[in-house]
C-alpha cells in the first residue's frame, strides 16, 4: 500500500514547486501550512488536494498532521529556527522524513541527537534531500565505488553556471545569513571535527572551467564514512559566492570568534530578516531558464593521487530540489526506505535506485 505524503511549507517558494513536482509524479500530497486561504488556492490550482493547517510554533499542530508510517516532506526554514517540530513529529509517528535544508548544523543535529530516538520508534530521517546535498552524496558514492579500498579522501565541489540577476530564493538568503555565526564542521583524520565554514578553499574543474569553492559542513561528512571504511577525510566546498569567495575565506576565523559573542545569533537572524525583506521571493526568470548545477567528487589515495572522479550536472537549484524531494517522497511512499534513524540518500534508497531517481530529476553524469 502506498503511504500518505504530507508536504509542510507548501505555500513557500520551494514548497509550491515541490507540490507541483509531486503532482507531476502522480502523487496526491496533503498540503500543510499556516495560511488556509493560500493552501486552498494552491490545492485548487493543482487539481483539488487535501489541505491541513499547522504552525511550527505549535508543535502539536505539526504532530497532528501525521499518521503512523506517513512520509513527511518539509520545506519550512530556516531549519535551525523552525525545523525542530517537524523532526519531532516524524520521530513520534515513525514517519519517513525528508527536508530541503541546506543548513549543515541542522543536519549534524539530526545525525547526532535525533538519530537514536528515530531508530527507537522506527522513523527514518533523511535531511538535505535537495541540491544540498544529494548530488554530492551521489557523485561521491559513485566515485568511492570505483575507488574501492584505495579511497582515503573524497572532496566534493558544488558550482553553478548561467545565473543572472537574483540567483537564490528569499528563503535561501534568510537561511544562509541566519547561519553565519553557527559552528561548521569537517571530517578529518577519520573523525568529525568542528571547523568554521569557509576555513578552507578547494579549486576544482567542472564543466570545463576551474572553480574555487569555500569549505562547509555538508551531509557528506556524516553519511559517506559509513559507505567506505578506508575513508579518513571528507571535504565539501561551495563555489557559490563568486568574487566574495576570497573575502569570506579571510573572514572565516572572525566569524568563528563572533559566534562566541553573546547575542551573535540574534543579530545574525535580525540581519537575515532585514536582507530577506529587500530581495524577491524567487530567483530571476533568467536564472530559472538558464542555470545549470554541476557537482564534482574526487577520490584520492593515501599518497594524494587521484583515483576516481565523477561529475554530475542538473537543472537550476530549485527545480532540481523540488524534483529530488518529489522523487524521494513518492519512492519512499511506495517502497519504504532501507533503514531507520538518520540516514543519507544513498543508504536510504541504494546507489542504483538513487542514480535512477536522480536521473528522473534531471541529474546525470557528464
Ligand atoms: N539546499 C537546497 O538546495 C535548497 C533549495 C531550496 C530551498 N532550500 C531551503 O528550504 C527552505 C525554504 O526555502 P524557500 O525558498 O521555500 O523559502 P520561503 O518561500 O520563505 O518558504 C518558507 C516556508 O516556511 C513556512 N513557515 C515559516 N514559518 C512557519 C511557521 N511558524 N509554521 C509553519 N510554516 C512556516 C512559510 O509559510 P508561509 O508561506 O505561510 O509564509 C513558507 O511556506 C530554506 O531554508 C531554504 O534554504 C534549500
Amino acid at each position: 500500500m502506498t503511504a500518505r505524503i504530507v508536504l509542510l511549507g507548501a505555500t513557500g517558494y520551494t514548497g509550491a514547486r515541490t507540490a507541483e513536482a509531486l503532482v507531476a509524479r502522480g502523487a496526491r500530497p496533503v498540503l500543510a501550512g499556516r495560511d488556509p486561504d493560500r493552501l486552498a488556492a494552491l490545492a485548487g490550482r493543482l487539481g483539488g488536494l487535501e489541505t491541513a493547517r499547522a504552525d511550527v510554533s505549535n508543535p502539536r499542530s505539526v504532530r497532528g498532521l501525521l499518521g503512523r508510517g506517513d512520509v513527511l516532506v518539509t520545506t519550512v526554514g530556516p531549519f535551525l529556527q523552525l525545523g525542530r517540530a517537524a523532526v519531532d513529529a516524524a520521530v513520534d509517528a515513525a514517519a519517513i522524513y525528508l527536508d530541503s535544508t541546506g543548513e549543515p548544523p541542522f543536519v549534524r543535529r539530526i545525525f547526532e541527537h535525533d538519530a537514536p530516538r528515530a531508530a527507537g520508534t522506527g522513523a527514518a530521517l533523511i535531511p538535505a534531500f535537495g541540491l544540498d546535498y544529494v548530488p554530492g552524496n551521489l557523485a561521491a558514492a559513485l566515485a568511492l565505488a570505483e575507488a574501492g579500498n584505495r579511497a582515503h579522501r573524497v572532496d566534493v565541489g558544488y558550482t553553478l553556471d548561467g545565473t543572472s540577476g537574483q540567483a537564490f530564493s528569499r528563503g535561501t538568503l534568510v537561511s544562509l545569513v541566519s547561519m553565519l555565526v553557527e559552528p561548521g564542521f569537517a571530517f578529518a583524520r577519520g573523525r568529525l571535527v568542528t571547523e568554521a565554514a569557509g576555513r578552507r578553499t578547494w579549486t576544482f574543474e567542472a564543466a570545463g572551467r576551474s572553480r574555487r569553492g569555500l569549505s562547509v559542513g555538508g551531509s557528506e561528512h556524516l553519511t559517506l564514512p559509513a559507505l567506505a571504511p578506508t575513508l579518513r577525510g571528507v571535504g565539501v566546498a561551495l563555489d557559490w559566492f563568486g568574487p566574495l569567495t576570497p573575502l569570506a575565506h579571510r573572514l572565516a576565523p572572525v566569524s568563528a570568534l563572533a559566534a562566541r559573542l553573546p547575542g551573535a545569533q540574534k543579530a545574525a537572524r535580525r540581519l537575515a530578516q532585514l536582507l530577506g525583506g529587500r530581495v524577491a521571493e524567487a530567483p530571476s526568470a533568467a536564472t530559472l531558464a538558464n542555470a545549470r548545477t554541476h557537482t564534482v567528487a574526487e577520490v584520492r589515495d593515501r599518497g594524494g593521487a587521484l583515483v576516481s572522479r565523477v561529475q554530475l550536472s542538473g537543472p537550476e537549484a530549485y527545480g532540481l530540489t523540488a524534483s529530488l524531494l518529489a522523487w524521494g517522497a513518492t519512492r519512499a511512499a511506495e517502497h519504504g526506505v532501507r533503514g531507520t534513524g538518520a540516514i543519507g540518500p544513498v543508504q536510504a534508497f541504494g546507489l542504483e535506485e538513487l542514480t535512477a531517481g536522480a536521473a528522473k530529476a534531471g541529474l546525470t553524469r557528464t
